[in-house]
């Protein structure tokens, strides 16, 4: 697996799985009738933010993670990413890679720490694997997300220092 810079080139094979993921309304606060463009504008950052993608040798799109600033002005020196796996993909360590990716980003960029904002609690996979690389939950906004299943459930605030 290689990660790279994200192209607009990539973006087709980004969309099924990102539709996907956003369409099940689960794990992001996106609408989850996103149109394309709206998703690809929010997704593929321009420099000095960056979007990677985790690909095979063959060129198949496994993953893709966006960091970016996460504050403007005197708060700017903190850091934040999003990681979206293709399902299909899933469970085979390229969230853990892209994780350490943007980690790496951060702190070769200058930031301080890095903060996710909305890590809907019910989200197993991505709670454990940040904890697992040194984020600690902040504090949790009670009932900050409708859950499509589960209900009304709270959206952590996580943080590490780099
Ligand atoms: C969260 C996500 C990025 C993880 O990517 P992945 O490639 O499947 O993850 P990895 O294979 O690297 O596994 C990461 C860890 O999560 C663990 N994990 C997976 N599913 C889990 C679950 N249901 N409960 C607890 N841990 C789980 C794995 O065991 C692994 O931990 P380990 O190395 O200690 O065993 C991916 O599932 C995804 O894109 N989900 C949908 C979008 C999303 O939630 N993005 C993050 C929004 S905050």
């Amino acid at each position: 697996m290689l990660i790279r810079e994200a192209t607009t080139a990539d973006w087709s094979a980004i969309w099924p799985f990102f539709q996907e993921i956003v369409a099940a309304g689960e794990t992001f606060t996106y609408p989850v009738d996103l149109s394309e463009e709206q998703g690809r504008d929010w997704w593929l950052l321009p420099a000095p933010d960056r979007t990677v993608v985790a690909v095979t040798e063959a060129g198949t799109v496994l993953g893709t993670a966006k960091m970016n600033r996460n504050h403007m002005g005197n708060g700017s020196h903190i850091a934040s990413a999003s990681y979206m796996v293709d399902p299909a993909h899933s469970g085979r360590g390229v969230g853990r890679a892209l994780c350490a990716y943007t980690v790496d980003w951060a702190r070769a960029a200058g930031y301080r720490a890095m903060q996710f904002n909305a890590v809907v609690e019910t989200n197993a996979a991505a709670v454990h694997l940040y904890r697992s690389i040194g984020f600690e939950v902040l504090g949790t906004l009670p009932e900050g997300f409708r859950h499509p299943t589960h209900g009304y459930v709270g959206l952590h605030i996580m943080h590490r220092s780099l």
